[in-house]
């Protein structure tokens, strides 16, 4: 490297002149960068100019430094790290014994003194809390007495009537009497699994997935057939069609958009060739798309409901990741399966608290919804941008890490000697909560993987919480 004579901005010139190497190749990615101390020397500048450049490059995103290894010119933003493998579970169908690690995991995530990159559930500060707290306290004072009965199990018409036109936005049309309000989208599932399938059966899901699901499957003594997923592209149809050839399966669930943890979604084509499989083979879908309305392109991708037109596909959904996870309001769309259902959830819950339907109506009715999840899904990429970095900055230089296109969530993969289990047992010490690998898959598999959400506001606290675990990975790496 070559520096002028002296300047009053000397750091920034040297951030120039880094730059102008990296533009002009000089310095590829990857490339480390001559130490502080070596720079100053050969330069004749103090130490803490050369480093006020490093920083701003690397405030900048051009640059990152490694714990105890210096400065490297970073890859382009969001790529500096390869995308997590393909899953490559077992052809076989494997009994789900999950609930014990969910539920010990569930104590942490809802843990409020630990730093929160464990929980699912957007921050509370980013909804719009105070807006609903206002319409429920509304509804409470107008109509309390009118609405402390039983609702029609369907749930309240015009909730139901304004979940139906936001359908529109997929392009798909939907009558309220098409829908079902449950108690979350954990309900929604519940009440299409047990229409479609019986204890013993099969069921076809992504790998990896919501550990949630793989809780439900258990306790209703379904079997769990884990397909290949990509990171980046969703499941691997070819591989369905050669189960559903040898195999019974009683349904297929999957994330219609943005998978839990990956945040992937399949191309529109595969979504037809799927349901196309599907149908041939008379398997239901069951699809979940709590993370629809959180999608970073312009355009929603459609769920597969839009695409059949409902023909084989019941569609699960909630407000909880984009609205009021406190709310537990969900709906399901079962077409064939309606009758089923309804008899399942007079079973199960006769109907949802009324209050909290009236007060999402309202909010939904005022036209304020589409606004605010132009605003989250700004903050909820920007959060995976910036935690992005973080990682590439303080984890293991081959971490690999998911490019979700919607949703909050990373995934992460650490080389297969890594043992998340005992990452979470440190960074617990160290108060600081996220999900480790193997809650994410019915056969306990990617004990080397971890998720975390950057659902939460961003702050120091947030930032410095992955850079603790990305020292705490390194370490239990090298020792
Ligand atoms: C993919 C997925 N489905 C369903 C749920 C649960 O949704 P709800 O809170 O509406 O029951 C979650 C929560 O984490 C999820 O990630």
């Amino acid at each position: 490297m070559d520096m002028d004579t002296p300047t009053p901005y000397r750091y920034e010139r040297l951030a120039e002149l880094i730059v102008g190497m990296i533009d002009n190749g000089a310095l590829a990615a990857g490339t480390r960068l001559p130490s502080v101390r070596a720079v100053s020397e050969q330069h004749s500048i103090s130490i803490s100019t050369v480093l006020q450049a490093y920083r701003l490059l690397e405030d900048r995103g051009i640059l990152v430094a490694r714990p105890q290894s210096g400065f490297y010119v970073a890859g382009s933003r969001r790529g500096a790290l390869a995308l997590p493998s393909v899953s490559r579970p077992r052809a076989k169908a494997s009994t789900v014994s999950i609930s014990g690690a969910v539920a010990g995991l569930l104590e942490h995530v809802s843990n409020p003194t630990l730093v929160p990159l464990g929980c699912a559930v957007p921050d509370a500060a980013l909804l719009q809390s105070k807006r609903l707290d206002l319409a429920l306290a509304r509804a409470a004072r107008q109509h309390g007495t009118r609405y402390n009965i039983y609702c029609a199990p369907q749930g309240d018409p015009r909730l139901r009537r304004e979940i139906a036109k936001r359908a529109m936005h997929f392009g798909h049309a939907l009558s309220p009497d098409d829908l079902l309000i449950t108690n979350g989208c954990t309900e929604a599932l519940t009440l299409a699994l047990t229409a479609v399938a019986k204890r013993g059966d099969s069921i076809a899901i992504e790998s990896p997935t919501y550990f949630g699901l793989l809780h439900t499957l258990e306790v209703l003594g379904l079997k769990a057939f884990e397909l290949p997923t990509d990171p980046t592209r969703g499941i691997d149809v070819d591989a369905l069609a050669r189960l559903l050839d040898t195999e019974p399966v009683a349904a297929c669930v999957l994330s219609s958009n943005f998978n839990n943890p990956l945040g992937c979604a399949m191309a529109e084509a595969d979504k037809r060739s799927l349901l196309a499989l599907l149908a041939r083979h008379a398997v239901p879908l069951i699809e979940d798309d709590v993370y629809g309305d959180i999608h970073f392109g312009r355009e929603r991708p459609k769920p597969f409901i839009a695409l059949d037109g409902g023909a084989n596909t019941i569609y699960c959904s909630s407000f909880s990741k984009s609205l009021a996870p406190g709310y537990r309001v969900g709906w399901i769309v079962a077409g064939a399966y309606a009758q089923q259902v309804m008899e399942r959830k007079l079973a199960f819950s006769l109907c949802c608290p009324v209050l909290p339907q009236v007060a999402l109506a309202d909010f939904l009715e005022s036209g304020a919804y589409d606004a605010h999840l132009r605003g989250v899904r700004r903050i909820f990429e920007e959060n995976l941008g910036r935690m992005t970095r973080a990682i590439e900055t303080s984890f293991p230089a081959d971490t690999k890490v998911s490019r979700p296109a919607g949703g909050f969530m990373l995934w992460l993969e650490l080389p297969r000697r890594f043992d998340s289990r005992a990452l979470f047992d440190e960074a617990l010490e160290q108060g600081i909560c996220f999900a480790p690998g193997d809650v994410f898959s019915a056969s306990r598999r990617f004990r080397n993987c971890l998720r975390l959400s950057a659902g939460h506001a961003w702050d120091h606290r947030i930032e410095d919480g992955v850079r603790r675990l990305g020292q705490l990975a390194h370490a239990l790496l090298d020792g």
